[in-house]
């Protein structure tokens, strides 16, 4: 590897979604790319076949596995890393009242705790490079959309603890970018875990509600300009907060001007459960009562 190449590592680039669309931007921008997905044939080939691109496997929720990737990457950078894009991320849909702990858990290993150890492990060279490290969270860690509680919570730990980071290693000369990211045309939504409500869930009755959304991410931007702009961003020494992906003008402005109670209505206009939800609880509680 050419030593005066700078050098980018990302996780979670499978073929279609926004980790293949950031290689592809930085490949081509002339970094010398880590790129790493839990399972490299999920790589898709043109990535494996570029000389300015290591491919390695890296399940950030294994530490293990981040530890094997950072010493390939130390010894083939010399120990410098210009960026790191925590970007592998998994969805959930669940009431909260039904989350078994064992999956919201497994859910912040990979969307929060393997940023975090990502974040740890790399920092030496992150910190001799002077570099970036971006973390992809989401509008989602904003703005309470009901039945997807548990992978809002992973993305606001991570913005909240992105935006510490960067406080904290600014005098180190490292940058933190964190992205609040609305919606990408990738297989994100396709992706997420058909819902299996346990026996005794209250949410039974309206289901096919909580089930009914779009196999693609509306308003959505396309993957490669979503990279465009992140490498731009990158490029230009962004730090903080950046608003990036489809509608996330629309999600800003109203966060900043609307009141609680008129972005409830807009959360809930999105899945509008809540007048069966009460008429099927008040029917149970009638027929239990009568039981008695
Ligand atoms: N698409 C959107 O509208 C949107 C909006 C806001 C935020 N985001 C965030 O953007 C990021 C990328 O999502 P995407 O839209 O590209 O969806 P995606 O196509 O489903 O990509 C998710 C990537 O994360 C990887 N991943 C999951 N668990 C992992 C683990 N333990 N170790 C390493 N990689 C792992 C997946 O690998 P496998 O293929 O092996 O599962 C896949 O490569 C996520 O963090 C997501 O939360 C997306």
């Amino acid at each position: 590897m050419t030593n005066t190449r700078k050098t980018c590592l990302i996780t979670g680039c499978s073929k279609g979604g926004v980790g293949e669309a950031l290689a592809e931007a930085f490949r081509d921008k002339g970094y010398h790319v880590f790129v790493t997905a839990r399972s490299t044939n999920k790589i898709p080939e043109p990535l494996h076949d570029a000389s300015n691109v290591t491919v390695l496997a890296l399940d950030v929720s294994s530490s293990r596995s981040i530890a094997a990737a950072a010493k390939v990457i130390q010894s083939e950078t010399g120990g410098k890393l210009d960026v790191l894009i925590n970007n592998a991320g998994l969805g959930m849909e669940m009431p909260v009242l039904d989350t078994s702990i064992a999956e919201a858990k497994k859910l912040f290993d990979v969307n929060f705790f393997g940023a975090l150890e990502m974040t740890q492990v790399f920092s030496p060279m992150l910190i001799k490079a002077e570099g970036c490290i971006v973390n992809n969270s989401s509008v989602g860690g904003r703005f309470p959309i009901p039945f997807i509680g548990i992978y809002q919570a992973t993305k606001a730990a991570l913005i909240q603890t992105s935006e510490v980071l960067r406080l904290e290693v600014a005098p180190l000369n490292v940058r933190v970018l964190t992205l609040i990211t609305g919606g990408i045309t990738t297989n994100f939504l396709a992706n997420i875990p058909t819902l299996l409500l346990p026996e005794n869930s209250y949410y039974h009755g309206i289901r096919n509600i909580i089930e009914e959304q779009p196999q693609q991410v509306p308003f959505g931007v396309s993957p490669n300009k979503f990279a465009r702009e992140v490498l731009y961003q990158v490029e230009k020494g962004t730090t903080g907060k950046y608003w990036i992906g489809g509608a996330t003008g629309f999600a800003r402005l109203s966060l900043w001007l609307l009141p609680d109670w008129l972005l409830d209505r807009f959360s809930l206009s999105q899945k509008p459960f809540t007048k069966k939800l009460a008429e099927e609880h008040g029917k149970r509680t009638a027929q239990d009562t009568k039981l008695d």
